[in-house]
Parts: structure tokens; sequence; C-alpha cells
């Protein structure tokens, strides 16, 4: 099949590319570079071996986006482009709403006018909101999200299904994500933050590796069984094969579709140092510190219904995501710098 990744140069897109190559799919990847490296190119055709079709471009813009999509044709669009910073978000909601939204109607414009009728959105477990009880299924309520970035989540979900609903010829698959961290085994391709990370995997990793004095633990105090937070933390690749899944779904059904992707098994901020220190012979400095606003105290996925409909289920361990964030992060401790 014929892939475009939108956003395929950034950290997701990056080891899913490498994920549907290696599985016999042909790749286009468009990309402006805001949030990644073009050094991610060369390091994803190493690992395959062979070119790949990439373009720059805008994804808002319909001018770039028209003859790129007229030009390839592709089969199957993955969609992950957008901006991803949750403080950023509430500083700048305008900037986020631009960008996340214009970015999905482009492409949904662009689709209808090339006839492509398949598309994977890199949704987002933030749109489950505060309110909902633990584990989250995917007809749990939506909404109720604490910053702007989550809400694009959610009205891009709302359009991307209300398109699907008005073409009945349209798939469209929602990929809701937990945390995904770790690195492909490589270690030619990997997740690297601009600036300071906000992300808690990325900067243990800097923290090991000498980028960062000490990791600042958001609260100790929570009702979890060591008081610091708990999540759903996913490998990367997991996640990669999950999009994999998806496509192969979205070839041989219509409609509107949505799908967990975690592993269902929460890890302490604690629990995730000790996880790292062990896989890495590195002692991780850190010192407790106020919440973060809008941290919940913990959540993780229900993934009952990628497994049974999809026929995918993530089968790395902490063990697994810890060692290929380390093997990713001694090899490029600037990134791709
Ligand atoms: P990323 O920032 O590494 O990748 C996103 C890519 O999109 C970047 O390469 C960026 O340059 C590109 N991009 C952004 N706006 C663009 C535009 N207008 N035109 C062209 N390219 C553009 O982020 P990621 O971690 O790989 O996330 C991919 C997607 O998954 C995002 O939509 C994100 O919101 C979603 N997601 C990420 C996480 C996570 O923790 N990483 C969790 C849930 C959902
Ligand atoms: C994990 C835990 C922090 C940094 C975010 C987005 C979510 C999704 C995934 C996109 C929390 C703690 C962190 C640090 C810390 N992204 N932490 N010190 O917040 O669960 O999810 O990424 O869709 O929408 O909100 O991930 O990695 O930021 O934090 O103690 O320096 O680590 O408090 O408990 P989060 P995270």
């Amino acid at each position: 099949m014929k892939i475009l990744l939108a956003g395929g140069a950034g950290y997701i897109g990056s080891h899913t590319a490498v994920e549907l190559a290696q599985k016999g799919h042909e790749i286009i990847i468009v990309d402006n570079y805001s949030n990644s490296s073009k050094k991610v190119i060369d390091r994803i055709e190493k690992i395959i071996s062979r070119p790949l079709e990439v373009f720059e471009a805008d994804i808002k813009d319909k001018e770039s986006m028209q003859p790129i999509m007229k030009e390839t044709k592709p089969d199957c669009i993955i969609h992950l482009a957008g901006l991803k910073a949750v403080g950023e978000s509430i500083e700048n909601p305008v900037e986020y709403y631009r960008n996340n939204i214009d970015t999905t109607l482009t492409l949904l414009e662009c689709m209808k006018e090339s006839s492509v009728k398949r598309i994977v959105f890199s949704s987002s477990a933030t749109v489950y909101g505060e309110e909902n009880p633990i584990p989250y299924v995917e007809t749990m309520k939506k909404g109720n999200c604490s910053n702007p970035y989550g809400w694009t989540k959610y009205m891009m979900e709302q359009i991307l299904e209300d398109a699907a609903c008005a073409d009945k010829e349209l798939s469209v698959v929602i990929l809701r994500y937990f945390n995904p961290i770790g690195a492909h085994i490589s270690g030619e391709i990997g997740e690297d933050p601009q600036g300071v990370p906000n992300n808690l995997m990325p900067y243990i990793a800097q923290t090991a590796v000498g980028r960062r004095e000490h990791l600042t633990i958001f609260g100790n105090d929570y009702p979890t069984k060591d008081g610091t937070c708990r999540r759903d933390y996913i490998h990367v690749m997991d996640l990669a094969n999950g999009h994999l899944k998806a496509v192969e779904y979205a070839e041989n059904n219509k409609g509107f579709d949505v799908f967990n992707l975690g592993t269902g098994e929460p890890y302490s901020v604690l629990e995730m140092i000790n996880a790292f220190e062990k896989a890495s012979g590195v002692k991780i400095k850190y010192e407790f510190g106020n919440r973060r606003a809008g941290d919940l105290p913990e959540y993780w996925a229900d993934s009952k219904k990628a497994q049974e409909i999809l026929g995918w289920k993530a089968v790395r361990t902490i063990e697994d995501m810890c060692r290929d964030t380390w093997n990713w992060q001694k090899n490029n401790p600037v990134g791709y710098a």
C-alpha cells in the first residue's frame, strides 16, 4: 500500500515509517520540520535500506498539499502532524487551534479532491478528560479536557467523525495513544524534544546523559501507592505496529472507529526512574517538587478493543522501553543536532 505520513518526520511518525516500510509498504513523508530534524530522513533510510519519498510542506497550506496528493495518490493517510506540548498550548491556544485543526481540514479537503478514502489519526488519551473512571474505554464520554491541546484532539475527532458520516466511502480510524516512550532498537531514531523536555522519559534520559542536572518529580502526595503519578507507558514500536494494524483495518472497513493503544499496566514516576536506572546502570538525580497543574493521579488504557478487532497487543516491556531509550540517548547525547 502507498501510505502518506503527514508529520512523518516526528517522533512517532519516524518509527511508524520504519515499521510500515519493513512490512513492504511504500512510504511518503510530508513534514515542515517545525518540531523535527531533516536528519531523521537519512536515519530512517539507513534502517530500511531504501530511499523514501519526502516533501517539505506546511500541511495546513492547501496550495502546497494539493499537488502532493495529486502526484503521489496515496491509498491511505496517517495524520500525525500537530503541535503537542500541553503547557505551550495554554500559552498559545490560537496557534494550537490554527495548526492542529487546519492541518486536519486541509488533509480532508485534499483527500476529497484526490479521492483518497482512508485516514488514520493520532489522537490521545487526553480526550478522556478529567472525570472518567479508570481504565479508559473507547465508549466513555469525551471532553472536560484540561488544556487547549486536548481540546484540539477532541475537536479533530469530531471533524473526522462528521466527515465519515457524510461520506460513506470514507474509512476513519482514530488511535488514542497513551504515553509513548522508547526508541527503535537500532538507536538510530528516537525522541528528540526541542529545548527542555516536557515529558518524563526524555527528561530522565537527558539527566542520565548529563544534559540536565536533575529531574524534578511533580508531586509525591498523590493518592497512589508511592505518592507519584501513574501512567500507561507504551513502547513507540508497539505503537508503530498499531498503525500497521489500523491501516490494514481501514483497507477493509469503511466508517468511523476508535481504538485505545496502551499496555493497560501503569507505572509510577518512581518506578520509571528505578527501571531506567536498572536498564542504564546510571543513577538519576531527582528531587520532589510541586504538583504540575492539570496532572491526574493515574490512568491507563483498556485496549481490549484493539486486541479483538485489530489483532493488536503491546508486547514490549518497561525494561525494553528503558533499554531502547537509553541506547538512543547514549548514542545521540544531543539528539539529531
Ligand atoms: P512530533 O512533534 O515529534 O511529530 C509531529 C510532526 O508534525 C513533527 O515532525 C512536526 O514538524 C510536524 N508538523 C507539525 N505541524 C505541521 C504542519 N503544519 N505541517 C507539516 N508538518 C507539521 O510529535 P509526536 O510525538 O511524533 O506526535 C505525533 C502525533 O501524535 C501528534 O499529533 C501528537 O499530538 C500525537 N500524540 C503524541 C503523543 C506523545 O506523547 N508523543 C501522545 C498522544 C498523541
Ligand atoms: C508523566 C508523569 C508527570 C516530567 C502527556 C500529555 C498527554 C500525552 C502524553 C499527547 C506525570 C511526571 C513529568 C517531569 C515529572 N501527549 N513528570 N517530572 O502528562 O502523562 O501526558 O504526554 O497527547 O496528552 O499530557 O506525560 O511524560 O509529561 O508525565 O514528575 O519533569 O511524569 O507529573 O505524572 P503526561 P508526561
